[in-house]
């Protein structure tokens, strides 16, 4: 970690910036959220990518649901860490301040963070598969477990979905252009993201288009350490709490 380049970052934040911060799964990790990719990720020898699907689901809605409702019932357990304080702390401090998230957890929103775009939905909600008229498009339920899987849907008794983006959905258009909005911003970080995932990913080019200060914060390498300005590796609750402390 250089300390120029750090100074470099804690400069350029002091002079109340545009900030936006896009969160994926490391953000989660220390809280005890299993990551997507790498050492126990797998749930049942399954990936993400053979379940986080519309076609996964039509097979098999029992077996994504389970895959669900285990993740429900392990975020429900976890508490939110200093990585979702500290962001919740900018939230609250700068005026021009986004947090687009990846994460479904609902632990950035659990420690009060202002405005969470989120990019990817939310695992406490759900919506009716069929799309029948009478439900809502979404709404939440908290219910883990689940009496009986998959659920059912109130309105119509068809089944439930989860509340999720699954890959090749698209994002909800309104979130997309309000977190492409957002990556123009002075400073951009993207923090616990392995950043292979499209159209989050691609959030950092437009920040660094439009001449953002980027910052990745991670403990590995990704496809976007060679394009940002400045890459802080660690585990992010460490870092940003290492920031705090600096920002005073
Ligand atoms: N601090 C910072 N980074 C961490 C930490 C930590 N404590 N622990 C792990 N990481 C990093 C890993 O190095 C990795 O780059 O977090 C990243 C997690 O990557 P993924 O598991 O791929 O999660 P994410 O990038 O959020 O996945 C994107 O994929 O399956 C889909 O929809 C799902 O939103 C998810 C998307």
């Amino acid at each position: 970690m250089s300390n120029a380049s750090l100074d470099d970052l804690l400069g350029r934040m002091g002079a109340t910036p545009h900030i936006t911060v896009l969160t994926g799964a490391g953000v989660s990790a220390a809280s005890g959220v299993p990551t997507f990719r790498g050492d126990g990720s797998l749930w049942k020898n399954y990936r993400a990518e053979d379940l986080a699907t519309p076609s996964a689901f039509a097979r098999d809605p029992r077996l994504v649901w389970e895959w669900y409702d285990w993740r429900r019932q392990v975020v429900a357990m976890c508490q939110p860490n200093r990585a979702h304080d500290v962001i919740a702390r900018w939230s609250h401090r700068y005026g021009d301040f986004h947090l687009v998230t990846q994460n479904v957890d609902g632990l950035h929103e659990r420690v009060d963070t202002w405005g969470v775009l989120r990019f990817h939905g939310s695992v406490w909600e759900v919506s009716c598969w069929r799309g029948c008229d009478d439900a809502p498009t979404r709404w939440w339920d908290d219910t883990a477990p689940f009496p009986s899987l998959p659920p059912h849907c109130p309105h119509c008794g068809g089944i439930l979905r989860p509340g999720v983006v699954w890959f090749g959905e698209s994002i909800d258009p309104l979130v997309l252009e309000e977190s492409v909005a957002a990556a123009r911003c002075d400073v951009f970080f993207v923090i616990g993201t392995s950043a292979v995932v499209h159209p989050a990913a691609s959030l950092v080019e437009i920040a660094r288009d439009h001449g953002a200060f980027t910052v990745e914060v991670n403990t590995e390498p990704t496809p976007v350490s060679g394009m940002v300005d400045l890459v802080l590796q660690g585990a992010a609750e460490d870092v940003l709490d290492l920031i705090e402390q600096r920002l005073g």
